[in-house]
């Protein structure tokens, strides 16, 4: 368990939680130029960026993927998950069930081995979960309420102290709130007896036992702006207001066809970075193939990007086939462990660049990237990348949205149609559609911000 003096991969060791974002660049420059005691190192440092990890870690962001512990003796497993992660959540292994399945006995087993495995690869790990309804052994329900507050803050006071200093951030509390409109508590032993207060009280052992971890609260279904994520908003802000400890919003973020990436993702994302809490995608997986899923991956990827608190990004499994819904094969690499087209949008995305192979399937593919430009004191420029994936493409179309009473007063390199209400300009080429695999074009426009600075919401890109 003994941490790593060195940096492998893009990787940055777990000593300090709370880094500057501009050191890992630098870590990680410093890595290659320490590997090969040449100048080399530093087109290395470019080229480093062909694994999501290093494509991440350009950014000071880390990208991690679930492990179960059971895999971590299968080879193609095991190379994957080292060549191209930087981050470990472990899948099951943390949970309530699987570290105290009768009272005052803790077992670490399964939970040990993928902390160890991370660590031994100078991975990052994030702590899942302290406090959860679910995979609940029996006899917590069975408590009275004194005894349950005693043994829900023995439960995060004995985790938490045996990775003490390990954990990245950990989710202190999991999905504490109901589905649909309500906005309400989701009912569980700890709500019914403890009342909504447990949660402020898991968070205040939590900071007490481990106060340089990172603490999170983690739910699903609240990615977008609605009943679920308001509730989880406005329990934010009164812990921000209080000063209850808080660090970070989890959003888990699986997606399929009844509930694809939300058009509004980055602007909930953002409302609550703007509260003062980072964010983290948490849990992502999306249901699909190809480069409609492809395109969903990418961006979300690029949400993450376009927000500075967002610090890093887990997807919720190595391979399809280990996949909690295998069916929908959500991930990025297929039950080979071959790179499937999701898995080139999301490198390209991060800004790492496709090598090795493997990824487009043959399928023409391209991505959209949103830049700020120069702003002024009445508007502001933007830019959009256009990056095809691993086949050429000739043809491109996204959309930019932008937020009325914003207007966009000029664009240059694209031809723009526009819909009714003015709000969604449709961009194709100008005679820039024709990009060799990897190649990119970029268009430009104003916006006239009418008292309304934020950033417009980019559509993804299509190609035939
Ligand atoms: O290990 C046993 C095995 O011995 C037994 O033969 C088998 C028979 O069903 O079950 C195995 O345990 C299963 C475990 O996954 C390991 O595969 C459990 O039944 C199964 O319930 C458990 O499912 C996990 C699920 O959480 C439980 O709620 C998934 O792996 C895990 O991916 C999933 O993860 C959750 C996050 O923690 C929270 N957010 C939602 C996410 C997806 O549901």
């Amino acid at each position: 368990m003994n941490t790593h003096a060195h940096t492998t991969n893009g990787r940055a060791p777990d000593r300090s939680p709370r880094r500057s974002r501009l050191r890992a660049p630098l870590a990680a420059a410093l890595a290659g130029l320490v590997a090969t005691g040449s100048l080399i190192a530093l087109a290395g440092t470019a080229q480093a960026a062909s694994t999501l990890g290093a494509s991440a870690a350009a950014s000071g962001r880390y990208f991690g993927t679930a492990v179960a512990a059971n895999h971590l003796g299968e080879s193609g497993y095991v190379s994957t998950l080292n060549t191209e992660f930087n981050s470990v959540t472990a899948e099951n292994e943390m949970k309530w069930d699987a570290t105290e399945p009768s009272r005052g006995s803790f077992t670490f087993g399964g939970a040990d081995q993928v902390v160890n495995h991370a660590r031994g690869q100078g991975m990052r790990v994030r702590g899942h979960t302290l406090v959860w309804h679910s995979q609940l052994p029996n006899w917590v329900g069975q408590l009275a309420t004194a005894d349950l507050r005693t043994a829900m803050n023995n439960h995060i006071t004995q985790l938490m102290n045996r990775y003490k200093g390990q954990i990245h951030s950990w989710d202190v509390v999991n999905e504490a709130f109901q589905d649909g409109g309500s906005g309400a508590r989701r009912s569980s032993p700890f709500q019914d007896k403890l009342g909504a207060g447990f949660i402020e009280e898991a968070f205040r052992t939590a900071r007490a036992t481990d106060p340089n971890a990172k603490l999170c609260y983690n739910d699903y279904n609240t990615d977008g702006v609605n009943a679920k994520s308001n509730a989880v908003y406005a329990m934010v802000r009164d812990f921000k207001a209080r000063g209850v400890p808080i660090d970070c919003v989890g959003f888990q973020s699986h997606f399929n066809s009844q509930s694809p990436v939300p058009g509004d993702y980055q602007q909930n994302l953002q409302r609550f970075a703007d509260l003062g809490v980072d964010v983290q995608i948490t849990e992502l997986d999306i249901a699909g193939s190809g480069t409609a899923q492809a395109n969903s991956y990418s961006s979300v990827i690029r949400t993450c990007l376009a927000i500075s608190r967002c610090t890093g990004v887990t997807v919720w499994g190595v391979t399809d086939k280990y996949s909690w819904r295998s069916g929908d094969t959500p991930l990025l690499f297929d039950g080979n462990y071959a790179k499937k087209a999701a898995y080139t949008a999301v490198l390209t995305a991060l800004g790492g660049s496709p090598g090795g192979g493997g990824g487009g399937g043959g399928s023409a593919s391209c991505t959209a990237t949103y830049r700020a430009g120069t702003s002024w004191a009445d508007r502001f420029n933007g830019e959009v990348t256009i990056t095809a994936g691993t086949t050429a493409i000739t043809t491109w179309t996204t959309t930019v949205t932008v937020r009325s009473p914003q207007k966009i007063s000029t664009t240059w390199n694209g031809t723009p149609t526009w819909d009714t209400t003015g709000n969604i300009m449709t961009m194709k080429p100008a005679g820039n559609g024709t990009l060799a695999p990897g190649a990119s074009t970029t268009f430009g426009f104003t916006i006239m911000t009418n008292g309304n600075t934020q950033p417009p919401t980019i559509g993804t890109c299509t190609t035939t």
